[in-house]
Parts: structure tokens; sequence; C-alpha cells
């Protein structure tokens, strides 16, 4: 379906100028190139060469109620025409705010930023400020945005208690000096850690469902025990929501999965894709803002447009009492189950697994994965080549195995888009073929 018209020339002009042709590393993944995009409506993209596709990467978690989604697309309109940005505060700022706290369990105060990666590093600014303590917990497999002390183990290659990895040349080398990664989903693991070290820890910063390494639940107790373990030794919690925020419930993760963290993190789904993101928690660690004892700032930070945008989002997700989460599990586990029986048919080994609304698949064998090493372990390449082939039936998913939906997604489009899946497979299969006959995939 994808032509070289238009989108590889604009490609090959990005990499003269924009370094890999494109603006965030990870949209370097996808194959045959980077596409590029003229339009985004509902639940579908237009590509520069006329290509229309159904979209599953819904801008990477941002899109959730469908793209250009009328009511935030008249929110901002009108916000914009009254200016874009103030130097001062408004109104939208402070109902937004109101908003949050009566949605989201831990949330009495927020701050707004831009991005997730600005919040979490505000949250773990905060944390330490309140515990006056230095070291960070993360986990294997976690993600929480680019900066120094972000990327570090997110994804690394080997599974190590005490060696945390840095990501990336050019990484400040202390950067992993307050930082003890370990694995998530091993309540005792953290247990024998905070009983050595938990007088140094600060925070515990978490995805509370795993969503960047395979979308992996929480074991059951799993939180609960993190949150009883955190009061234990006086360190804050931390629910790094930027996927799951607005996503899976309108509380977020946290009331979902009912444990409430002190600090929580929001972005992507929050604005249903425009750049607003939040910290947000209990009102004694979010005062030493107050107090002027940490700093926190931003120029765009709780702009009338991003404002707007999340206000209209909220005023959709609000409605019916839930009903858009229940709709948007549904038409997650519809698709969920469409992928899963088209692979059965063809006797292909496919894992999807997820809530709905957001969820992961995996070409393995493995009939659940519950942990970083096991989902790391999964060959890509054949993954890879069956988004690749989606592409070519009209449907776009991300190449890594992430898979978000849209309150704008139709049964209709979805039990099309399992037809798609199957062609998909079908090429898989046959590339698996063409390979073991030439000897080549032994
Ligand atoms: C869980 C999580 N936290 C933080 C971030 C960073 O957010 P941003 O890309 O907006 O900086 C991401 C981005 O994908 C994420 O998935």
């Amino acid at each position: 379906m994808t032509s070289d018209l238009r989108g590889r020339p604009l490609w090959e002009r990005a990499q003269r100028v924009m370094p890999g042709g494109v603006s965030s590393n990870v949209k370097m993944d996808e194959s045959p190139y980077p596409l590029f995009f003229t339009r985004a409506e509902g639940s579908r993209l237009t590509d520069a060469d006329g290509n229309e596709y159904v979209d599953y990467t819904c801008g990477y978690g941002p899109v959730i109620l469908g793209h250009a989604y009328p009511s935030v697309v008249q929110a901002v309109q009108r916000a914009a025409a009254k200016g874009f940005i103030y130097g001062g505060q408004h109104e939208g700022e402070v109902l937004l705010a109101e908003r949050l706290a009566a949605a989201v369990p831990c949330i009495e105060m927020v701050r707004y930023c831009s991005t997730g990666s600005e919040a979490v590093a505000a949250a773990v600014r905060l944390a330490r400020a309140y515990t006056r303590r230095k070291n960070l917990v993360r986990f294997a497999g976690h993600y929480h945005g680019w900066l120094d002390e972000q990327l570090v183990s997110s994804h690394p290659t080997a599974q190590t208690d005490v060696l945390p990895q840095a990501e990336s040349e050019g990484q400040i080398p202390t950067a992993t000096d307050h930082v003890l990664v370990t694995r998530w989903n091993d309540a005792p693991g953290l247990e024998r850690l905070l009983v050595t070290r938990g007088r140094d820890v600060a925070a515990i910063l978490m995805e509370p469902i795993m969503c960047n390494s395979g979308v992996i639940m929480p074991a059951p107790g799993y939180l609960a025990q993190v949150r009883k373990l955190c009061t234990q030794h006086g360190v804050v919690l931390i629910f790094d929501e930027v996927i799951t925020g607005f996503r899976v419930h309108m509380g977020g993760a946290q009331a979902l999965l009912n444990v409430t963290p002190d600090l929580a993190v929001f972005g992507k789904a929050l604005a249903n894709g425009f750049p607003l993101s939040c910290v947000g928690g209990s009102r004694k660690i979010m005062d030493l803002i107050t107090s002027g004892r940490v700093v926190h700032a931003g120029t765009f930070n709780g702009n009338p447009l991003g404002v707007a945008a999340a206000l209209a989002t909220l005023e959709e997700l609000g409605r019916n009492n839930g009903a858009a989460f229940a709709r948007l599990t549904a038409l997650g586990q519809r698709l969920m189950e469409g992928i899963r029986r088209t692979a059965v048919a063809r006797k292909i080994p496919l894992l999807v697994q997820g809530p709905g609304p957001v969820f992961y698949a995996w070409l393995t064998d493995a009939s659940v994965i519950t942990d970083y090493e096991s989902s790391a372990r999964v060959d890509r390449a054949p993954y890879s080549r069956f988004s690749a082939a989606l592409l070519e039936h009209g449907v776009r998913v991300i190449p890594g195995g992430r898979w978000y939906v849209s309150l704008s997604h139709s049964e209709e489009e979805i039990d099309r888009t399992c037809e798609a899946v199957g062609h998909a497979l079908d090429v898989v299969a046959g590339g698996a073929e063409l390979l073991a006959a030439d000897g080549r995939g032994s």
C-alpha cells in the first residue's frame, strides 16, 4: 500500500537536516522507513502519499478520544482565539486541578509541565526534598523518559540488581550513582533491598502497569505490598501514569488497582494529544513547592491551549460514570481476542495481553509473560516483519509490540483489522518457511 511518491523523498530530505530524519529516536524503528503524515482524524491516519491507515499507535498513547476529536478541536480553537500564553495564571488551570483532584485518588495538589519526562523529574525532586534522602529505586524494563537519571536500565541487556546502566552516550557519569535497579513484580526482592538500603531511599518509581516492555499487570497483591513497604521505610511511592493515566480508568491505574501512591505523574492521554503533563499528589509533599524549598518552573506550564484540550478530554471521559473506559476496554479486548483467534487458526504462536485500552503482542509460544526478562528474550525480528506487513494492509501499529485503541475505533474496524492481521501473519509465516527452505532459518 505504501508507495514511494512523497514519503520517501521527504524522509531523504529530512535526514539531511534532522538526525535520523525524525524528532524522537523511537520513530526511527518504522519499516520500511519512518512515515510522514498529512492528516489524522478519528481512528485514521493519512500519509504523505494519500494512503489511509487504521491507527493503533494513537500518537504513542495520547490519543484516547480519537484524532482531531471535535469537542477538543473546538475547545482549543476557542482558547487560541483568546491568546496562546499569558505569562500569568488563568481559570482553566484551577478548573483542571480541581477536576484532577476529584478524579485521581492520590491528588490533592498538582503542578503542570509539558512532557512526561519533565513531570517525572519534578516528582523525583519532590521525593528527595521531602525525605532528605538521595536514592531512587526503579525497575528494569520501566521507561520514565529520556533525561539523564531517567535513562538508566530502562532496557538493560543483562539483568542485575547492583549495576544500573546508562543507556546513552553523553549522560553525566554520575547519572547512575543514586539509582538502584531491581526486578518488578518481585516483592521479596524489593523488601530485601529496602531492608539493606531503605534508609537511603527517597522514592520508588514505577509504572503501576508495566507498559514499556510488554504490557504486564502487577501480580495480585504486589502493589499493595509495595505500598506497605514504602510506608514502613518512609519512602515516597511514585506511580508513573504517563501511559495508564486516563487510559485504563478515570482515576488512573491507582484507581483501577486500588493502591494509592504518594505522587503520580500524568501526560499523554491527559490532553488527547496536546503536550500537557502534570505531577500531583499529597499536599504535604506538593507544599514543598509552595514554601520555595523545591524549585519547579517552565515557560509553557499550564498553557491555555493544553489546559483547554485537557478539560475537553476529561469532560468526554467523565461522562456517564466511566462508560468511556468500559467501552475502551471492550474495544481493546475484542481486538485482542480477534488477534488471538486469527493466530490460532493459522497455528502461529502469538501472545496478546493487557487490560485492553493498551495491550501488547509478542510472537511467542509463551502463554503469559510476567516479567521483563521473559519479554526481552522474545525475538523481535518476526514482529517487526509483521508490523511492516500490517502497514501494507492499511493498519499502523507501533513496531515494538504495544497497541492502543481510542474511542473513535469501531467494532467493524476492529474486525477488519483482524483480517489484516491474518494477511500479515501469513506474510510472517511465509517468510519463516522461505528461510527454513533456504536453510537460513535454522
Ligand atoms: C511511562 C512513561 N513515563 C514517561 C514517559 C516520558 O514521557 P514524554 O515522552 O512525554 O517525555 C513515557 C514516554 O513514553 C512513558 O511511557
